[in-house]
């Protein structure tokens, strides 16, 4: 396939990341423990909001708002209470974890992330919410509440339509090159990926609708927001009953960032693919992206399951498994076709969706024989590549990492980055990948409330996953992998008070 500049420029970052057995054995990384950025952004300084402490759990099914139609908005509550149970049941702490032998205690958060270092942070613009000042706040997740950055209007700003509540997830992407150096650009987008679902079916759990932007002006936005180290990615408009409003007097309070750590290392690789697909006030908005052309599959998916575990305690128990058990527990085919439903079903975001396919590595599911297979969204189908046990060649290609053998079945997400640069140059990228964990982050939801649990795993052999998958150069890169099973017991979690 012919490359053009956009898809250069977007290939010429993925090759250089990519993980090979050479590339991981031929520069050493020791971490810096002592300049480990830290993982709370605060605006010091700023006027605190508390939100409603223990805010009520949405009751509806994990999976209806999955699959399903959304519940009806509570008329009777209030704004402080809704905002609360918005961040509570998104992006707020859910666990702590205590490291027996160090003593060192670290938080989970209901949002999960490459190496629980968190680079994504939430900002939102709020107008004509009942008994809520208009302006705009950071989201405090260590002590769940807001900090008022300024008063006034800023929706109009950083919206295209008159969405009353309007959050911006940025990213640090320092927070993971401390670990993960220039791949971590990768990761960022992932997990940003995973937030904007977090968010935005909390919200329909919330019964709101949210709808996402990936396409806009970075520059303005971020100078909207009054941040520098941090990148903004996406901006969710939620739809909630407000009132018309002029937006007050606008106020600039701003904050002083807090430092993150002593010394900051330059990864100019990061610099210029960010850079690259950055977007000006004047660019065109972007192409809507048709779905992927259909190859009907010999396997159809069954219908999907239902479970009444509900909403709020599923996103707030969800974890990820630090190995699954393996064995001869399984899961059923209908429970399959119920993650991949889930996984699968349109976004509503104004970049589409049908950049990412799924390959599966089937190893313990009930009316499935082993095997690697292809997904087909569009149709519904399993497509059988490889029969046999696949244990092996998924810990294999996820850098020896056990959990994705012994899970019940494990994913390689690949996407069509030349489509992706052909329909939104090199801003696919970030498109690319943000469907790729958005897909995983209903995953992750379908499978606990299923009762079984999941891992994201963001470190593979990028090209030994394509020769064993069969894609050839041009048909495909992977972007994620995923592992799905019953996970073993983490006696590091600690009881939440
Ligand atoms: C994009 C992404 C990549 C990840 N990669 C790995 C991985 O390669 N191996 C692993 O064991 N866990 C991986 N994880 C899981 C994280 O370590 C986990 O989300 C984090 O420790 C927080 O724990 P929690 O999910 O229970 O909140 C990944 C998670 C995300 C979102």
């Amino acid at each position: 396939m012919p490359l053009n500049r956009e898809t250069e420029r977007l290939f010429a970052y993925h090759e250089a990341t990519k993980h090979s057995y050479a590339s991981l054995r031929a520069v050493r990384h020791t971490l810096d423990w002592a300049n480990m950025p830290e993982p709370f952004r605060h605006y010091e300084g700023t006027p605190v909001v508390d939100l409603p402490a223990d805010p009520p759990p949405p009751l509806t099914p994990a999976l209806d708002i999955l699959l399903g139609a959304p519940p009806p908005p509570d008329p009777e509550e209030s704004t402080a209470v809704f905002l609360s149970r918005l961040f509570f049941y998104s992006c707020s702490i859910s666990a702590t974890k205590l490291v027996r032998s160090t003593g060192y205690r670290y938080s989970l958060r209901v949002n999960p992330s490459s190496g629980n270092l968190h680079p994504t942070e939430f900002h939102f613009a709020a107008r004509g919410l009942a008994g809520w000042k208009d302006g705009l706040y950071h989201y405090r997740p260590s002590a769940h509440m807001a900090e008022l950055r300024a008063t006034g209007n800023w929706n109009e700003r950083l919206t295209r339509s008159s969405a009353p509540l309007a959050l911006v997830l940025t990213t640090i992407a320092w927070r993971e090159a401390w670990k993960y150096r220039s791949r971590a650009y990768r990761y960022c987008l992932l997990d940003a990926g995973h937030a904007w679902q977090s968010v935005a079916l909390a919200a329909r759990a919330l019964g709101c609708r949210a709808q996402a932007r990936g396409h806009f002006a970075d520059q303005q936005v971020a100078e909207t927001l009054g941040v520098s180290d941090e990148w903004p990615l996406l901006v969710i408009e939620i739809d909630h009953p407000a009132s018309p409003s002029p937006g007050g007097r606008a106020e600039w309070f701003g904050g002083r960032p807090n430092r993150l750590s002593e010394e900051l290392v330059e990864y100019p690789l990061i610099d210029a693919i960010h850079a690259s697909s950055a977007l000006d006030a004047e660019d065109p908005p972007v192409h809507s992206a048709a779905p992927v052309p259909g190859r009907t599959g010999p396997i159809a998916l069954p219908p999907p399951v239902s479970a009444s575990r509900a909403f709020g305690e599923t996103v707030r128990q969800r974890r990820s498994a630090l190995d699954f058990q393996g064995g001869d527990r399984t899961i059923t085919f209908a429970q399959l076709a119920t993650l991949l439903a889930a996984g699968f079903r349109p976004f509503h975001a104004d970049f589409g969706e049908g950049l990412v396919r799924a390959y599966l590595y089937v190893h313990r599911v009930d009316g499935l024989e082993p095997g690697l297979y292809r997904h087909d969204a569009p149709s519904g189908t399993l497509e059988l590549l490889r029969p046999g046990d696949q244990r092996l060649w998924a810990a294999a290609l996820s850098l020896g990492q056990d959990l994705a053998a012994n899970s019940c079945v494990t994913f390689s997400l690949v996407a069509d980055l030349p489509r992706a640069a052909a329909l939104h140059g090199t801003r696919g990228y970030r498109y690319a990948h943000f469907e790729a964990g958005a897909i995983g982050h209903r995953f992750y939801l379908a499978a606990e409330a299923m009762g079984f649990q999941s891992t994201g795993i963001g470190a593979f052999y990028d090209d030994d996953v394509h020769a064993y998958l069969g894609l050839r150069p041009g048909e495909g890169q992977v972007v994620y992998h995923f592992a799905s099973g019953y996970a073993v017991r983490d006696d590091r979690l600690q009881p939440q008070e």
